[in-house]
């Protein structure tokens, strides 16, 4: 039975949603995939590190943490690494980058995935950094080391929309796409609508873990932002970067607002958007009060959804959860039997 060695760089919401799937589908993943994964290195920048080359007790991990002591304790393995001594030092053979996003630079994440692919580790990330603004180079530097670079999770959590784009619409040209990319907002206005305060919903969505670490990611539209050059650059064919693209959040959509627009029939939405015409790309992240025929008016809470015009299929919709612990934990989890199927046999 093929044992997958896994390091992890970030043990928050979506590290520790990935530790309990792990936990949980521990024996279904040996009988149904055939292979096992062993955590053998944590680095997280607020709960500390752990390197342990036989494989790390994932239930004393969470433990740790749930009653906010150190992993650099953790019993019988190396603490007090950094991130880049983690990956230097660990017996890994696939990284998972699942710490902070920075969408204007891209770091410290993107150094982590170069140094792991130089070092011939196959990487998994739900960080949309490193994908929105270095994708090409990131995956000639993967190939050139005959390892996979996969990052299901940095679009609308678990639900499997890069892979449908690319594998399901194969043949396809697809011409855009228009979507609600961020589940935090879309919580937010739903709630908001509901008569709830910004402030409230924000916390909730904090504790609901939808939000990013740096919740002005979400509410300045910076994570749909992310997500459309994600979708123009892979799903389009574009060469967009996040600076080209003008982004508004939903910090100036007011409660009044959104009683003006309920009166006329229609229903604020943060709208994430790109087409391509002729190489030309015209994408945007903005509110829009979409009637309330529209299906994306529809789409409430943490969902979200995606439509692709495309020329041989006319329109496709994905709807789906777009953020939170389980779901995210998920995208890493398909994008590593991704890696079993195609490397581990
Ligand atoms: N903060 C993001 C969201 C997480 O709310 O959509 C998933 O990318």
């Amino acid at each position: 039975m093929k044992t997958w060695k896994i390091a992890m760089i970030g043990f928050g919401t979506v590290g520790q949603g990935l530790a309990e799937i792990l936990l949980a589908k521990e024996q279904s993943l040996k009988d149904e995939e055939g292979f096992a994964c062993s955590v053998v290195a944590v680095s997280d920048l607020r709960l500390g590190s752990v390197l342990a080359p036989s494989g790390i007790d994932l239930k004393e991990a969470l433990r740790m943490v749930k009653e906010g002591k150190s992993l650099d304790g953790y019993p019988g393995g190396k603490g007090g690494l950094d991130a880049a001594a983690t990956i230097r030092e660990t017996n890994a053979d696939v990284l998972v980058e699942i710490g902070y996003t920075d969408i204007r630079t891209g770091e410290p994440a993107t150094s982590h995935v170069r140094q792991a692919l130089a070092r011939g580790m196959h990487v998994v990330t739900t960080n949309k950094g490193p994908v929105a603004l270095f994708l090409p180079d990131l995956l000639d530097l993967a190939r050139s080391k005959g390892v996979r670079f996969l990052f299901e999770g940095t679009v609308m959590s678990g639900t499997p929309v890069l892979s449908f784009a690319k594998k399901n619409l194969a043949g396809c040209r697809v011409l855009s796409f228009s979507g609600i990319l961020n589940g935090t907002t879309n919580y937010m206005l739903t709630e908001m609508e509901k008569g709830m305060g910004y402030d409230e919903i924000l916390k909730k969505a904090q504790e609901l873990g939808y939000a990013e670490a740096v919740p002005d990611a979400d509410v300045k539209g910076w994570d749909a932002l992310g997500k459309v050059v994600i979708l123009s650059n892979y799903v389009l064919g574009a060469r967009v970067k996040p600076s080209d693209i003008p982004c508004e959040g939903i910090t100036e959509i007011t409660p009044e607002k959104m009683k003006k627009a309920a009166s006329e029939g229609k229903r604020y939405k943060l709208i994430g958007r790109a087409s391509i015409d002729g190489g030309r790309v015209q994408a945007s992240v903005a509110p829009a009060t979409l009637p309330l025929s529209d299906p994306l008016a529809g789409v409430s809470g943490p969902t979200n959804a995606v439509t692709f015009e495309t020329d041989l299929l006319g329109s496709v919709t994905v709807v789906g959860p777009g953020a939170g612990r389980a779901a995210t934990g998920f995208a890493v989890l398909a994008d590593l039997i991704d890696i079993h199927r195609s490397c581990g046999k």
